[in-house]
């Protein structure tokens, strides 16, 4: 199933902390490697860092406490409000925390891009860089892909790999991941703009993908 896109599309992007994902956007568009517009920045965190960052692109903003709801239902509802007044058409987590229930995502089918810092399907769910440390993983990386009712899991559209070196911390770890992640939350979602992401099943193709069958990243690097 090709996913249509509108002649531009309109994102909504959820944050809950610093937001550099969310920058890292913002520059892609500024820059016109992305094309899409940025509608609305909500966060469920009135100090998140990420507003901040929006406001002085002039962005709008709006802050949704889940602490100021008697229900996710209620949160959520109000989340589906919000994105579907700023007429969102692609809603990309980029460091939301919370839990997102199938009644919001069925809201957004095929709709919901999220950044987990991983190579997913390893390391699901929290503190997924320092599982790979625990794991002794050789090579660790960043996965976006379309939401699906599981929690990071979903249609995979891009991912990136880096070396995991043996004096590695989870906060050296995480940097050299978050590097990636900058480049390929852009990426994939241009791809998605362009109307190159195809559902095929629970797989994403892309249209006109280039390869380079022979690159590889070894970790150990050979000597
Ligand atoms: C990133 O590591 C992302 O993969 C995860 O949350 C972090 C958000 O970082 N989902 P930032 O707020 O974009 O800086």
């Amino acid at each position: 199933m090709r996913i249509s896109v509108a002649t531009s599309l309109s994102l909504g992007i959820l944050v809950s902390g610093s937001g550099t994902n969310l920058q890292a956007i913002i520059d892609a568009i500024e820059c016109k490697a992305l094309s899409a517009m940025i509608k609305v920045v909500i966060s469920n965190r009135v100090d998140a860092y990420g507003l901040e960052r929006a406001r002085q692109h002039g962005l709008p903003t709006v802050v949704i406490s889940h602490k100021d709801f008697p229900s996710r239902e209620a949160f959520e509802a109000e989340l589906v409000n919000t994105l579907n007044t700023y007429g969102v058409t692609l809603v990309v987590l980029a460091g939301f925390m919370r839990l997102l229930s199938p009644f919001f995502i069925r809201s957004f089918p095929q709709r919901i891009m999220n950044i987990h810092p991983a190579l997913l399907p390893a390391f699901p769910g929290t503190h997924a860089q320092r599982q790979a440390l625990e794991r002794g993983v050789r090579i660790a990386g960043a996965t976006v892909h379309l939401v699906d009712e599981e929690v990071d899991h979903g249609p995979i559209i891009v991912q990136a790999a880096v070396p995991v070196y043996p004096d590695d911390t989870e906060e050296t770890l995480s940097a050299r991941i978050l590097a990636q992640e900058h480049r390929i939350y852009p990426q994939a979602i241009q791809l998605y703009a362009a109307g190159r992401v195809v559902l095929q099943g629970n797989r994403v193709v892309i249209l006109n993908e280039s390869q380079s069958p022979d690159s590889a990243l070894r970790s150990p690097a050979p000597t």
